[in-house]
C-alpha cells in the first residue's frame, strides 16, 4: 500500500472513536450525569457527587476498553476504516434521527389513509372485468394472479380472484397527495408459500405531474403493515413505462428495529424533487404496472399447521402537481450484468467473494443523498451479502481487471440453471483487504469511493427474530403465530460522499457476497435462493445539464469494453427526436424505427457498447394476453 494512504486510517480511528464515544456519552454517561445534577431521586449533595464520580469512572473504563477494541478492529477491517474516513457530514446522522424521520413519515401516511380512505369511506373497488366501463375501458387493467403452495416448488398453482381497492388522497392544497391501491385478498398458509399478482395499467393519480415516493408492503386486514416475519416481500416491482424497478420493495426493505423497522417500506424523496409523469396530449404517455410476490414464511410441517392468514398487497405512490416547486429528477437502478438466470441474478460463491459492474452516466449530474430517506438504497439477498462500495471510476482505473475473475467453483447445484459467462467472482483470501490494496494502488485510488454499505452490529443487514408459538391468548392473530427463530433480511445503511459526474464518466459498483460466519448459517432461506444474488444500487439523480437524464436501469459488465444493457422509459424522448414523435408513435413500425435510432443515440451518449431493452406498452399487453 502507498504510504500516503496511511494517514487516512489514522483519521478514521479518531473519527470512529469520536462517534463511539459520543454514543457512550449519550447512552450511558448523560443520563447518569443528568440525574446527578438535577438532584432527581438522589437527595443529598454527597450522593450527587458520588454519582458524578462513578459516572466519570465508568467513562474512563469505557474509554480504555474502547482503545483496545479499536486496535483489534483496525487490524482486520482495513477498508471499513478507510471508508468511514470519507463519511460525508450529511450522512453522519445518528440512528435515532433516522429512525424518527422514517417513523414520522409512515405515521403521516397512516393518519391520512385512516382518516380519509377508511373513516370517510373513500376506497373505490375495481374488479378486473373485461366489460369495465370506467376510464380504463380501452386500456384494460389486466390482473394475473397465481398462488402456489410453495415458493420452492410451485408445481401446484391455482388462480384466484382478487379485487383492487383504490383511494386517492389529496393534501389540503389539492396539489399533492397519495394514490393507494390495495390488492387482494391473499390467504397465507405458511411454509414459504407463494402469492403472485400482476396488474398492468395500474390506475394513476389524476392530477399528478410528478411522483415523489412510494409505500409498497404487505398489509393485514386491519391495515397494519406486515413485518418480516411473517411475510416476505419477495419483490414488489412498480414499473414506470417499461422501467421495471422504478419503485420497488424487496425482502430486505424493512430496516432493523432501531433504524425504523417496517417504516422503511416507505421511501419518499426529499422535498422539492420528483420523477416527472407524462399524462398530456402527446402521442406517448407514461403507464404504470405492478407485479409482486409475497411469501408466508411461517413454520409449516408435519407437526404445525398455521392458521390461514389474510393479507393484501398495498401499493402506493406519492404525487405532486407543483410544477413551480418540484425539480424534475431521474431514477437509476445500477445492476450487475447477468445472462440467463431469472431477473438477472448471479450465482456467487459460498465463501466471501467480490464481483462488480460498470457503466457510464448519460448526462452531467449529481446523486441525491439523503440517508433519512434511504437515498441511495441497495438491494441484495442479505443472508449472503456483507458490503458494497461504489466508485467514481472504471474497474480498470481501480485495478479491477477481468484477470482476477474466476468461475464460481463451489456452487453448481443451483436450480437456477447452469453457470453462465457472468457467474464470475474474485475470491482472494481476505476480500476486503485485497480490494482495499488493489484500489489504494490504482490510478483513481481510494479517494474515488463515493457510496458504501458495510454490515455491522449497528447497521444490520440480518436481524435475529425470536420464534413464536401457535395460538394463545397473547398470540391470538394468525400473523403473530409460528414464526421461526431466525435471521431475517434488513436494509442496512448506505453512506455516501457527494457524487457529481459528467456525461460519459464511469461508475463501478463492487459487491461482497458469500456466507458471513457471524450468522453461523442457520438461515432458512439458503435452500431457496441457492446463492443467487442481486447487487442493485438504486438512486435518484439530478441533471445539471440542459436535458433531463433518463430514468433507467443499467446492467453493467466487468470492463469498459463490455456491453451494458439499458432499460429506458418508453416515454424518454431525447430532444433530437422530439420533432418526430408523431411519426414514431403512430405505429409499430414507427416504434421499431424509434428504438433503432434511440439505440444509436444512446451508444453515442454513453460512449460504450449498449443493448437497449425497450419494453413498449403494446408488447406488454400482447404478452399478457397470451395468459388469458
Ligand atoms: C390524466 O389522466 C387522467 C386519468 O387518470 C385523465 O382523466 C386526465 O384527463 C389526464 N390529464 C391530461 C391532461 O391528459
Ligand atoms: C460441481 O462442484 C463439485 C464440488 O465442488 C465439483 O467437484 C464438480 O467438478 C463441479 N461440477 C462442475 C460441472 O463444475
Ligand atoms: C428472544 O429470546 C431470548 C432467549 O429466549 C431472550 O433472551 C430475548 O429477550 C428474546 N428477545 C425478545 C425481543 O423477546
Ligand atoms: C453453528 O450451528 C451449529 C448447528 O446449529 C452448532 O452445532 C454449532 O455449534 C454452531 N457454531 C457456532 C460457532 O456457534
Ligand atoms: C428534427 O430535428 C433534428 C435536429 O434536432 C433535425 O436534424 C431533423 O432534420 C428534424 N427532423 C424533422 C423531420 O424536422
Amino acid at each position: 500500500m502507498k504510504t500516503n494512504e496511511t494517514p487516512i486510517i489514522t483519521i478514521t480511528i479518531k473519527k470512529l472513536r469520536e462517534r463511539f464515544l459520543w454514543n457512550f456519552i449519550e447512552v450511558l454517561f448523560l443520563p447518569v450525569a443528568k440525574e446527578a445534577l438535577m438532584g432527581g431521586g438522589l437527595g443529598t449533595r454527597g450522593v450527587r457527587s458520588a454519582a458524578i464520580s462513578s459516572a466519570a469512572l465508568l467513562f474512563v473504563i469505557l474509554l480504555f476498553t474502547f482503545r483496545t477494541k479499536v486496535q483489534l478492529f483496525s487490524a482486520n477491517e482495513g477498508l471499513l476504516l478507510s471508508v468511514a474516513a470519507r463519511d460525508g457530514s450529511q450522512t453522519r446522522l445518528r440512528p435515532e434521527q433516522k429512525k424518527n424521520a422514517r417513523e414520522h413519515k409512515l405515521d403521516e401516511y397512516m393518519k391520512q389513509r385512516k382518516g380519509y380512505c377508511d373513516e370517510q369511506g373513500k376506497w373505490t373497488t375495481l374488479t378486473f372485468d373485461e366489460n369495465d366501463e370506467s376510464e380504463y375501458k380501452n386500456k384494460k387493467v389486466i390482473a394475473y394472479s397465481e398462488y402456489a403452495d410453495s415458493q420452492f416448488d410451485p408445481t401446484l398453482t391455482e388462480e384466484r380472484t382478487v379485487v383492487m381497492q383504490t383511494c386517492e388522497i389529496e393534501d389540503k392544497d389539492g396539489e399533492s397527495g397519495w394514490i393507494i391501491h390495495r390488492i387482494g385478498p391473499m390467504v397465507g398458509i405458511g411454509g414459504y408459500d407463494r402469492h403472485e399478482i400482476t396488474v398492468i395499467n395500474l390506475p394513476h393519480p389524476h392530477k399528478a405531474k410528478f411522483f415523489t415516493g412510494k409505500m409498497m408492503a404487505p398489509v393485514y386486514k386491519n391495515g397494519e403493515l406486515a413485518g418480516f416475519p411473517p411475510l416476505h416481500s419477495h419483490h414488489v416491482m412498480l414499473g414506470f413505462s417499461g422501467v421495471k424497478h422504478a419503485f420497488e420493495s424487496h425482502g430486505d426493505a424493512p430496516c432493523s428495529e432501531d433504524l425504523g423497522g417496517e417504516s422503511c417500506y416507505l421511501i419518499s424523496y426529499p422535498d422539492g424533487y420528483g420523477l416527472p409523469f407524462i399524462n398530456e396530449s402527446v402521442p406517448y404517455r407514461d403507464e404504470l404496472m405492478v407485479n409482486f410476490i409475497f411469501n408466508d414464511v411461517r413454520r409449516r410441517n408435519e407437526n404445525v399447521t398455521p392458521h390461514p392468514m389474510l393479507f393484501y398487497g398495498e401499493v402506493a405512490l406519492k404525487w405532486s402537481a407543483k410544477v413551480d416547486e418540484i425539480k424534475p429528477v431521474s431514477m437509476a437502478a445500477l445492476h450487475m450484468r447477468g445472462q440467463y438466470h431469472g431477473y438477472v441474478a448471479n450465482i456467487v460463491t459460498k465463501r466471501p467473494s467480490l464481483r462488480w459492474s460498470t457503466g457510464t452516466w448519460p448526462v452531467d449530474g449529481k446523486i441525491i443523498i439523503s440517508p433519512e430517506d434511504q437515498l441511495p438504497w441497495f438491494h441484495a439477498h442479505r443472508s449472503y451479502f456483507t458490503a458494497f462500495w461504489a466508485f467514481a471510476a472504471s474497474p480498470e482505473e481501480l485495478g479491477l481487471t477481468t484477470k482476477l475473475l474466476r468461475k464460481v467453483d463451489d456452487n453448481n447445484q443451483t436450480r437456477n440453471g447452469k453457470l453462465d459467462k457472468f457467474d464470475l467472482v474474485w475470491t482472494p483470501d481476505d476480500p476486503i483487504r485485497a480490494l482495499e490494496e488493489k484500489v489504494a494502488q490504482s490510478k483513481k485510488g481510494l479517494k474515488s469511493l463515493r457510496c458504501w454499505l458495510v454490515a455491522s452490529d449497528e447497521e444490520k443487514v440480518l436481524e435475529y427474530v425470536n420464534e413464536t408459538a401457535g395460538f394463545s391468548p397473547e398470540l391470538s392473530e394468525p400473523w403473530q403465530q409460528n414464526w421461526k427463530g431466525s435471521w431475517y433480511d434488513r436494509a442496512g445503511e448506505v453512506h455516501c460522499n457527494p457524487w457529481s459526474f459528467e456525461k460519459g464518466d464511469r461508475y463501478t459498483v463492487v459487491g461482497m457476497n458469500g456466507i458471513d460466519d457471524r450468522y453461523n448459517w442457520t438461515h432458512d432461506q439458503s435452500d431457496f435462493f441457492t446463492m443467487m444474488q442481486h447487487n442493485i444500487l438504486f438512486l435518484l439523480y439530478e441533471t445539471t445539464g440542459p436535458e433531463l437524464g433518463p430514468t433507467m436501469e443499467m446492467f453493467g459488465g466487468f470492463n469498459t469494453q463490455g456491453e451494458t444493457k439499458i432499460m429506458l422509459k418508453w416515454s424518454y424522448i431525447p430532444s433530437v427526436f422530439k420533432n418526430r414523435t408523431d411519426y414514431f408513435f403512430q405505429s409499430k413500425t414507427g416504434l421499431k424505427k424509434f428504438e433503432g435510432e434511440l439505440s444509436q443515440h444512446m451508444k453515442m451518449v454513453l460512449q460504450s457498447d449498449i443493448g437497449l431493452l425497450h419494453d413498449p406498452f403494446w408488447q406488454l399487453q400482447e404478452w399478457f394476453q397470451k395468459y388469458e
